[in-house]
């Protein structure tokens, strides 16, 4: 008797358990409606395509609503609406509120930033909002997405008019790839700050920016850099010997069309065996020598020294050590025969 009880309770309990989770998810899922459909409210004001007719909250489930993924559970896991033609200003909160939300895909819109700040239960690893009409400084402390989706390790904000970050982002350890490039960004307090505090970053692309002035930066502290892009940009004087020197682990560097100036030989390339892509075509250096160390860049694939003024011609004994070498740009330089 007592025993049958004990069981009745146990099953009674197992029951009991097994509805509050279906209820909790049940919840959860609901409030993804819900917030799915505060975002349709507050930051799309024009959907020309009509790409979301069909969110409405009449539903119960959105897993099915257009750019919709969702988890085995039920829970919204990505939002893929890039290049849908939508127009508004992007109030980042309602998005990242959903706490099962991984991947956030907004490219090729014409959003602009309405707030770019993030709610505490931000679980988002990859953020794609390049392509769009982003035009303020995000804020560089504090709110930004960056301080509270700490998880983030894919950020894209290319091709927007970002003018910087008040000198600084917050990069969480989690953060592998940062895209500005094709932005307006002037700041070069927010380069040398990112190369000094940039923990485990393997690319960083400010391509096509604004920023001038020197290259100050003392030490590289990323761990595992790989990829560092800084080619068209105003940026002058000359390379420190130390930034080449520093960046071990870097496969690809390109400081192309900037106004570096100084002695080539100078720059020490000793270290970078891991170099693959060097690339420093339209800079203003002198060859009164050549670097010597290049030679130790044994798997160099693609060297670009084109635009460059260079006058000495290079040693081929350095060339011939180059066995990896597929792709030698030298045009619009001043060599002799
Ligand atoms: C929206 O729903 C209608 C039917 O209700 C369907 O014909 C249409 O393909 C859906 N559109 C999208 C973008 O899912
Ligand atoms: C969505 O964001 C707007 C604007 O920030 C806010 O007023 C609203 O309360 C949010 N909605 C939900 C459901 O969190
Ligand atoms: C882009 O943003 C500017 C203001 O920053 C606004 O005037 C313009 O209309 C926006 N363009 C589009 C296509 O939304
Ligand atoms: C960032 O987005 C642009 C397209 O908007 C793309 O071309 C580029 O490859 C992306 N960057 C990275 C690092 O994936
Ligand atoms: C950096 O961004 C520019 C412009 O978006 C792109 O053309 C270039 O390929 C990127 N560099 C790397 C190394 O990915
Ligand atoms: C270093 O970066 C490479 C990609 O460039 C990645 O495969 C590897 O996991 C990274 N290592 C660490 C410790 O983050
Ligand atoms: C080159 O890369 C490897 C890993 O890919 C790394 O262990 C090594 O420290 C890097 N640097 C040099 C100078 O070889
Ligand atoms: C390039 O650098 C030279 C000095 O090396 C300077 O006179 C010139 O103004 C710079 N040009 C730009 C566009 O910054
Ligand atoms: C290149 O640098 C030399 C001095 O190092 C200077 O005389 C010349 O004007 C510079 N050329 C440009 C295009 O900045």
């Amino acid at each position: 008797m007592k025993r049958l009880w004990r069981v009745q309770v146990l099953q009674h309990g197992i029951f009991t358990l097994f509805l509050l989770l279906l209820v909790l998810t049940w919840t959860q899922a609901n409030d993804d409606v819900l917030m799915l459909m505060a975002f349709k409210k507050f930051s799309v004001t024009s959907d020309r395509h009509a790409v979301l007719v069909n969110w409405t909250d009449t539903s119960s489930s959105p897993c099915s609503w257009h750019g919709v993924t969702c988890s085995p559970d039920g829970r919204v896991s990505t939002l893929d609406l890039s290049y849908a033609g939508l127009v508004g200003s992007l109030h980042l909160p309602n998005l990242t509120a959903m706490s099962a939300l991984r991947g956030l895909y907004l490219q090729g819109n014409s959003f602009s930033a309405g707030d770019l700040s993030a709610s505490s239960s931000c679980m988002l690893e990859t953020l794609d909002l390049s392509s769009n009409n982003f035009s303020d400084a995000f804020p560089g402390q504090g709110q930004s997405f960056f301080s509270s989706c700490d998880r983030l390790a894919y950020v894209n904000m290319s091709r927007n008019s970002i003018p910087g970050a008040g000198g600084r982002i917050p990069f969480g350890l989690s953060l592998l790839q940062l895209d500005l490039s094709r932005n307006k960004i002037s700041d070069s307090a927010l380069l040398a700050y990112s190369l000094s505090s940039c923990q485990n970053l393997n690319l960083l692309n400010f391509s096509d920016n604004k920023l001038g002035g020197k290259l100050s930066v003392t030490s590289i502290s990323c761990k595992n850099f790989s990829i560092l892009d800084l080619s068209y940009n105003l940026l002058s004087g000359e390379i420190p010997p130390s930034f080449v020197a520093d960046s071990l682990n870097l496969k690809h560097l390109d400081l192309s069309f900037n106004n570096f100036s100084g002695e080539f030989s100078f720059l020490n390339f000793r270290c970078c065996r891991n170099l693959t892509v060097l690339k420093l075509s339209g800079n203003n250096l002198s060859d009164t020598q050549f670097p010597t160390s290049l030679a130790s860049c044994t798997l160099l694939e693609v060297f670009d020294l084109s635009h460059m003024g260079l006058k000495n011609n290079i040693p081929g004994s350095l060339l011939g050590n180059l066995k990896n070498l597929r792709h030698l740009s030298l045009s619009h330089n001043q060599f002799t025969a």
